[in-house]
């Protein structure tokens, strides 16, 4: 039989995305530094100590590695409390470490997108209230400004948050983030004030690089009625989906910031984004349930039948990330997906967990929706926020004994797709044999 493709756009970008915290180590100034010394936080009270051991140089042989398998893209984020250690210091050292990362980048025709926040505040401005505090946003811009003069010109796509809902979410509802609160008030607040550090941060950007393009991770969960003509179910889904889901994004549209329970008018942020960055993992279905009320009574559950990760943490549901792209399509800005993984030391799902979700890519990609390109989270293992190392991102596994990579067979087929710049029936019929016959049916 001929080989049969699923072709990409040309010029996508294909990389991986990692974060500051989760890769470099030795961090030790912020507030989840903090956040591991704590008891009860981390599971296993486990630490993230050397991570993937970044910060003393081992950047260039992941980079190396993503390049050699094809990748001409990476997304990876600027730790804050590195650049300004304190309130009035500010480090050049570790700024220009920076450089020499895009500068490598440049030189090997990889094109990075940079991150400025992902979910790690200095320690200093903790102290100072972090984002409760109405000075966050002017604060928040002058780091950037900082950042951006030293990068511009080596970068010009830029995150200015990543998941500001998980953020607010973890850190202000369900308490598993610092600052570990449960406080709906301050969870409006503190949205607010992350709408304003994106808008202010999204000027300085485009005053210093007009030619800049800006955009906000936003993680994006699918949320499915149990029973779709149940007016009971369809409920908290409208109001988790808007909560979660719409709510920021929205207000970048129109300056209005919709909580169902609160609205805000905040014109000073409006038409503040570039393109759509898109973080899917998986779907939700979402029954009714009078004992849920922090859940907005919506009780979730992956769907039955639905392969999920070895710790229960995601299901292999690619029709979701086809509701995020369509999500992300309504506001007509190109769309990049900035995120997109699953959890698995084993590598059994990974695979095919790859494949049928860039399938959807492509399936956007020709309905002409403007995708731009792919990072898949993650190149390496890393250490993963409140589960530490229980739980494998990486393309590539990690001993943090001996910081030896072990190259996972995901790392085959992602190579295969980024090098052809399509899925190859070949190439599934190879390595993900599992799912050959559902996406290339021969009658
Ligand atoms: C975050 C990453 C995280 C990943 C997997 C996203 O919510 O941006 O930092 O590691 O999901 O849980």
């Amino acid at each position: 039989m001929p080989t049969a493709r699923f072709t990409f756009p040309r010029g996508f970008l294909w990389g991986s995305a990692t974060a500051a915290y989760q890769v470099e180590g030795q961090n030790t100034n912020n507030s989840w530094s903090r956040w591991e010394e704590t008891p009860g936080k981390i599971i296993e009270g486990q630490r993230s100590g050397l991570a993937s051991d970044w910060w003393s140089g081992r950047w260039k042989e992941d980079l190396q590695r993503a390049l050699d398998s094809g990748q001409n893209a990476h997304r990876l984020s600027i730790e804050w409390s590195r650049i300004q250690p304190t309130a009035d210091t500010w480090d050049d050292k570790a700024l220009a470490k920076y450089v020499g990362m895009m500068r490598w980048m440049a030189d090997h025709h990889m094109t990075p997108m940079v991150t400025l926040h992902h979910f790690t505040d200095p320690l200093w401005l903790v102290d100072r209230g972090g984002w409760e505090s109405e000075e966050i946003p002017a604060l928040f811009a002058r780091f950037v400004r900082r950042v951006v003069e030293a990068l511009k010109d080596y970068v010009s796509l830029w995150i200015t948050i990543n998941e500001p809902n998980v953020y607010i979410m973890g850190g202000w509802v369900e308490g598993g983030f610092p600052p570990g609160k449960h406080d709906l008030k301050l969870a409006a607040k503190v949205t607010v004030n992350l709408l304003r550090g994106h808008a202010a941060a999204y000027r300085v950007i485009h005053e210093l690089q007009p030619e800049a393009q800006v955009g906000v991770a936003t993680n994006y969960r699918s949320l499915v009625p149990a029973h779709s003509w149940s007016p009971l179910d369809k409920l908290p889904v409208k109001i988790q989906d808007q909560l979660f889901n719409r709510a920021f994004n929205n207000a970048l549209v129109n300056g209005k910031l919709d909580l169902v329970f609160k609205k805000v008018n905040l014109p000073e942020v409006a038409k503040t984004q570039d393109f759509i960055g898109l973080n899917y993992y998986t779907r939700d279905i979402v029954s009714f349930d009078i004992t849920h009320p922090a859940e907005m009574f919506g009780r979730r559950y992956f769907p039955k039948g639905a392969l999920v990760s070895p710790t229960g943490f995601l299901a292999n549901v690619p029709a979701g990330f086809w509701d995020g792209l369509r999500w992300a399509h309504k506001y007509g800005l190109p769309i990049i997906v900035t995120e997109n993984g699953v959890e698995d030391d084993t590598d059994a799902l990974r695979p095919r967990y790859l494949v049928e979700h860039l399938h959807q890519v492509w399936r956007a990609a020709n309905f002409n929706w403007r995708v731009k390109g792919y990072f898949h989270w993650s190149l390496v293992d890393n250490f993963e926020w409140e589960s530490g190392w229980t739980q494998r991102f990486g393309l590539w596994g990690l001993d943090i004994n001996t910081q030896q990579r072990i190259r996972r067979k995901s790392v085959d087929v992602y190579e295969s797709i980024c090098k052809e710049n399509a899925i190859d029936s070949e190439m599934v019929k190879e390595l993900v044999p599992e799912i050959f016959d559902q996406l290339f049916p021969t009658g």
